[in-house]
């Protein structure tokens, strides 16, 4: 499979820490031009710096005119990644309604904001990427609209690879992987290591394991409306 992005021009929105600074890594070892985005100046600046200096951009990927912003000053894209994401509680009966509605602003109506913004300066042999998670598929209590947000992600990949053929939409939906996201320090290591223990593959995820596979979602011109599920097996237990 051809994996060269010589020449290409991709955006990572979450691209200054975890997953999707691990794909901007990759990517531009496979020639891409890369811009990470996030609302942290301070971590763009050191994720750029982690890269040897990669394009940055602030933006919140919540609010449709930062977002309008990030796009702006591209006359085209050919990879857009969406990895952007925080976690918290989201039960429907506990918190308040600006807080549930926050994690659809984020979680949906962000990947909403980039596409529409993005799609109209995407190349043909572009893609889409956008990111999920296992609690799409199987609830926790307290966290709720979180679930209810991630599965309305999946069900949009497939219904955008429709929309927007041919450019090419997928959504990868990641296992436990030791991230800021899951926290930092040996409590947190701990935790990831322990549920890496319980899947078909002995380990948790790292990275890389992801970043692989945001790198196949450009790559492989014939992957379009798909789930991917980089998750150790871990959704079948
Ligand atoms: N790590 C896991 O175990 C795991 C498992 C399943 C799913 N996922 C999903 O995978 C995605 C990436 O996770 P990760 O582990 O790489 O997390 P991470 O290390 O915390 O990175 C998240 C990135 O998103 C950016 N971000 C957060 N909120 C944003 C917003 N409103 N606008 C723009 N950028 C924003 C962050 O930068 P700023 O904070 O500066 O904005 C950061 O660059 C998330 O959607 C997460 O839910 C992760």
């Amino acid at each position: 499979m051809p994996t060269s992005l010589a020449g290409q021009r991709v955006v990572i929105i979450g691209g200054s820490s975890g997953l999707g600074l691990a794909t901007a890594a990759l990517a531009r070892e496979h020639g891409a031009t890369v811009t990470i985005a996030g609302r942290s100046e301070d971590k763009l600046r050191e994720a750029s710096a982690a890269l040897g200096e990669a394009d940055t951009a602030s933006v919140d990927i919540s609010d449709e005119s930062s977002v309008a912003a990030l796009f702006a000053p591209y006359d085209h894209i050919d990879h857009l990644i969406i990895t952007a994401g925080t976690l918290g509680p989201s039960g429907v009966t506990q918190q308040d309604l600006p807080t549930l509605q926050s994690v659809l602003e984020q979680r949906l109506w962000g990947a909403i904001y980039a596409v529409r913004a993005a799609a109209p300066k995407m190349t043909a042999g572009g893609s889409i990427t956008l990111t999920s998670g296992g609690i799409a598929a199987r609830p926790r209590a307290g966290a709720a609209m979180i679930s209810v947000a991630l599965a309305a992600v999946e069900a949009l990949a497939p219904a955008l690879a429709l929309e927007l053929a041919p450019v090419r939409v997928n959504c990868i939906t990641p296992g436990v992987v030791l991230t800021p996201l899951q926290g930092s320090g040996p409590e947190a290591e701990a935790r990831v290591a322990e549920r890496g223990k319980t899947l078909p593959v002995g380990r948790a995820g790292n990275v890389d394991d992801l970043a692989q596979a945001y790198l196949m979602a450009m790559t492989n011109g014939y992957l379009t409306g798909e789930v991917l599920h980089i998750d150790g097996g871990g959704r079948w237990l």
